[in-house]
């Protein structure tokens, strides 16, 4: 018995979503049944393109009849509002990272969502590349012992023309700083490896090499729920870029990663370098953000639509991605307090 494909409706036309398309045309048990962008030039063009229905207006679209589930690719301060609208018409969702960067808004998407079975997952590509998931198995399992110290560096550059783009960029409300856009996938992959940030001791946020709302600099030195303590710094201000890094610190093993790629990896007094699987050497968006490998996206598009066939949790669950939402929350909070 064939089974009909998951209909997609693609939220936001711009830089991600025009790639998200493109993967999800490679997907054979999806397709896109409709596009919305709230630029009705940008939604007409791209309906045209794909032979479906353009909306302006994501409510429309979620009352059409004409789809399952949402992409939302739209700029991040909107992702669990426009979540929200599609869970309370039934629809599964897939955001792009992050979940949002209001906790309070991400939690009650995850609540709704939950509440009423439907799939919601979040594209971040990190969790599902094979040498990452490898070391997270082995800390996962108790081989690093007690972890000690969780620490990342994102380094990056951004130009001030990035910033000007468009208006949501930089903006505290619709983007967050470096840590909630570009900083994110290094945050929930310390999350991820070392339980979620229960306690903020320092932070520091500033804009210093930008003319923007947000922070373009930041540092944190944060406490995990697993007990290990950390250093979070992230930058846009970096030229040349520097690659991200995260380094984790056992009583018996440790790991360090520049960008996707694991560098450092042993326990038991064992390297274990050599059993990683090295395809995850991808470029990571350092100085351009659309310099990014879609294959995290395709496995993570493709996984959704499986999940949701199958009825089975995705491979990132909307409870995973706020981790990594309420770790901003945190850092934040404590940011604004100390300035
Ligand atoms: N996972 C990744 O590696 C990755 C990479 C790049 C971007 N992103 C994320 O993707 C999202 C979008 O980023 P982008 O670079 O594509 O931005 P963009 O500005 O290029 O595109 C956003 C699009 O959304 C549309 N839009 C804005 N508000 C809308 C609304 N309320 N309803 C419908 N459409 C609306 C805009 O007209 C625009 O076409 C952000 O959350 C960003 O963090 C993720």
């Amino acid at each position: 018995m064939s089974i009909e494909p998951l209909r997609i409706g693609v939220v936001g036309c711009g830089a991600i979503g025009q790639a998200h398309i493109g993967v999800w045309s490679e997907i054979s048990d999806a397709r896109i049944a409709a596009v919305c962008d709230a630029n009705p030039e940008q939604a007409n063009a791209m309906a045209r393109s794909l032979g479906c229905a353009p909306f302006t207006d994501l409510k429309a679209m979620a009352a059409s009849g004409l789809i399952d589930a949402v992409d939302l690719c739209t700029p991040s301060g909107v992702h669990a509002d426009q979540g929200m609208i599609a869970a309370e018409h039934g629809l599964h969702v897939l955001s792009e990272k992050p979940l949002d960067i209001n906790a309070e808004k991400a939690r009650a998407l995850v609540a709704l969502c939950e509440d009423r079975g439907l799939t919601l997952s979040c594209v971040l590509q990190r969790r599902t590349y094979s040498g990452a998931r490898t070391v997270a198995n082995a800390i996962h399992s108790g081989e690093f012992g007690e972890l000690l110290s969780c620490c990342a560096y994102i380094k990056w550059w951004r130009d001030q023309a990035y910033y000007d783009s468009s208006r949501w960029r930089g903006s505290i409300t619709l983007d967050g700083g470096v840590l909630a856009n570009q900083g994110i996938h290094a945050l929930d992959h310390l999350c991820w490896l070392a339980g979620p940030v229960i306690h903020v001791d320092h932070a520091y946020a500033a804009t210093v090499g930008h003319q923007m709302e947000a922070e373009d600099f930041l540092i944190a030195v944060v406490r995990f729920a697993s007990g290990a303590r950390g250093v979070i710094e992230a930058t846009t201000c970096c030229n040349p870029p520097l690659c991200s890094r995260i380094e984790v610190v056992g009583a018996r093993g440790s790991a360090a990663f520049d960008d996707a790629r694991v560098v450092q990896f042993g326990y038991g007094g064992e390297d274990l370098i050599r059993t990683v699987d090295e395809a995850d050497a991808r470029l990571g968006g350092r100085a351009e953000a659309m310099a990014i490998s879609m294959e995290g996206h395709r496995a993570i598009l493709s996984d959704f639509a499986a999940a949701v066939r199958d009825h089975r949790p995705p491979a990132v669950t909307g409870r995973d991605a706020l981790v990594a939402v309420e770790a901003l929350d945190l850092i934040y909070r404590a940011a604004s307090a100390s300035s």
